[in-house]
């Protein structure tokens, strides 16, 4: 039998709390959500905002769970299984991440940026696990618990290890990156996204550029050469001792220049010049920011000197993550309408991306382009300003008709010429009906907003309402 995840002595060394009830040998898995257990994982009871895991944890107990990191013990815990007590255990969680960190011998590539992340994180993923064995969550897990729960359930034979890293304030990068210590430190883009805790993008900049500070010796970063404030991020890089710094981009000193890039309905084909070697390749997701996006894996693969053309194949069986630009054929009276479910998340940069992307989609006879939008949040004394200013990317995105919903997409409402005013409603629940009597075939229609806009019900009702078109045999 090979070893599991974590022996207990791994955890006993790395966790130093105190166990209760007897131990087993070791743990096939980390998690801190119950219903997560199958069997034989390690539990951490987490104290979160709205929940308390220490509720959780005599029942993760039951369901299998190998033991319980808690720091309350009660009886009813006890009883129900072996516990490890330890001061804080989020701390401990965080103890075990840098210890999942220390043992493995393969390369960490570190993904931060204001959009782009999980794309990029999915893309490596999907391209060096074709080279060797690659450890990536499942989602975005980006933040002081999903680094480190990440790095925990990393095996200790993995060969790339891919972490993404968010942020909502200074600083939280920084005690990312000196858990994650990454080989290859990636920028993917430096935009308005959080922008409330920040004031300006050069603010937004440097906090991305403490990516740099937990930069392995003969690192690299692998840099978007057209971001903006690029100077701030090489320039934090060489201060930090990168060993190389790589860019990708339009702009013509990029080293991994974008030269031509073609987005159609399922795949973007790209054609770029890298290190003096013309390559082509195709992405298995539409859109020119993924485009940009796999310029970045492209560095990855150059920083780590891994087979490009191993790399640049494997990213035609991309496909977008879950509210990420998902299509969705749904079947109409009369033909079909496209459905583009970019409800995952929104700020001004992600919107002009999605509705770049909208642009280039063809609706069919008689159909469409419909953009269906809710609020961009967290943009603080900007909001109103930032949405108002999507008017004229709606024109340049051939957007036939706008439906709206949430007190700040009224100020895009109210921007918009009068012509292209669909609908606009307060709360995102009421979009489905209206939209139920006004879709109709040859309709493209995109759906996008902030996650606490609830746009992703609106997709979903639309997948209910209409049936998905299934391919035929
Ligand atoms: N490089 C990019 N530039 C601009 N927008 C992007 C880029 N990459 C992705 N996006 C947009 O941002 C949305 C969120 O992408 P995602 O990869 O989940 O970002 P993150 O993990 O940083 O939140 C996508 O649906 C897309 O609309
Ligand atoms: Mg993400």
């Amino acid at each position: 039998m090979s070893a599991p995840l974590w022996t207990w002595p791994e955890v006993a060394a790395a966790l130093k709390g105190a166990p209760l009830g007897d131990m087993p040998e070791g743990f096939c898995g980390v998690s801190f959500d119950s219903r997560e257990i199958t069997g034989g994982e390690l539990f951490f009871a987490i104290r979160g905002v709205r929940m308390d895991g220490h509720a959780f944890a005599a029942g993760a107990l039951r369901a299998g769970a190998g033991a319980a990191v808690v720091s309350s013990p009660d009886e009813e815990m006890t009883g129900a299984g072996p516990v490890i007590v330890v001061p804080d255990t989020l701390q401990a969680l965080q103890a075990l991440g840098r210890a999942g960190r220390a043992r493995v011998k393969g390369s960490i590539i570190g993904v931060t940026g204001s959009v782009g992340k999980t794309t990029t994180k999915d893309m490596l993923a999907l391209a060096f696990s074709d080279i060797g064995r690659t450890h990536a969550a499942r989602a975005s897990f980006n933040n002081h618990w999903g680094v480190p729960l990440t790095l925990a359930r990393m095996p200790r034979e993995t060969r790339f290890g891919i972490i993404e890293m968010g942020m909502n304030a200074p600083g939280e990068i920084a005690a990312l990156t000196a858990m994650a210590r990454p080989h290859v430190a990636v920028v993917t883009q430096v935009a308005e996204s959080h922008i409330g805790a920040f004031g300006d993008l050069a603010a937004i900049a440097r906090a991305k550029a403490e990516i740099f500070t937990g930069l392995e010796a003969a690192g690299v970063a692998v840099l978007n050469r057209d971001m903006p404030h690029f100077g701030i991020l090489q320039a934090a890089a060489k201060d930090a001792g990168a060993a190389e710094i790589l860019t990708y981009g339009r702009h013509e000193e990029a080293d991994i220049r974008l030269l031509d890039a073609a987005s159609g309905e399922a795949c973007v084909c790209v054609h770029a010049r890298a290190g003096g070697q013309d390559i082509s390749y195709r992405v298995g997701m539409p859109g020119m920011h993924v485009a940009q996006n796999s310029l970045a894996v492209v560095g990855a693969a150059m920083a780590l000197k891994a087979d490009l053309s191993v790399v640049i194949q494997a990213l035609a069986r991309m496909r977008p993550p879950k509210g990420r630009g998902e299509r969705t054929r749904l079947a109409a009276p009369g033909g079909d309408i496209l459905l583009i479910d970019e409800s995952y998340n929104a700020n001004p940069a992600s919107m002009r991306a999605a509705l770049a992307a909208l642009a280039e989609s063809e609706p069919g006879r008689g159909g469409r382009r419909i953009a269906v939008l809710g609020d961009m949040l967290e943009l603080g004394e900007m909001g109103a300003e930032l949405h108002a200013a999507l008017a004229d990317e709606l024109e340049a995105a051939r957007v036939d008709v706008l439906y709206v919903s949430g007190p700040l997409m009224a100020h895009l409402w109210e921007a918009a010429p009068a012509h292209l005013r669909g609908a606009r409603v307060a709360q995102a629940a009421e979009l489905p009906k209206i939209l139920r009597g006004d879709l109709r075939a040859g309709d493209v229609v995109m759906v996008k907003g902030s996650l606490g806009s609830k746009m992703g019900p609106v997709a979903q009702a639309l997948r209910e309402m209409f049936e998905p078109v299934t391919d035929e045999a």
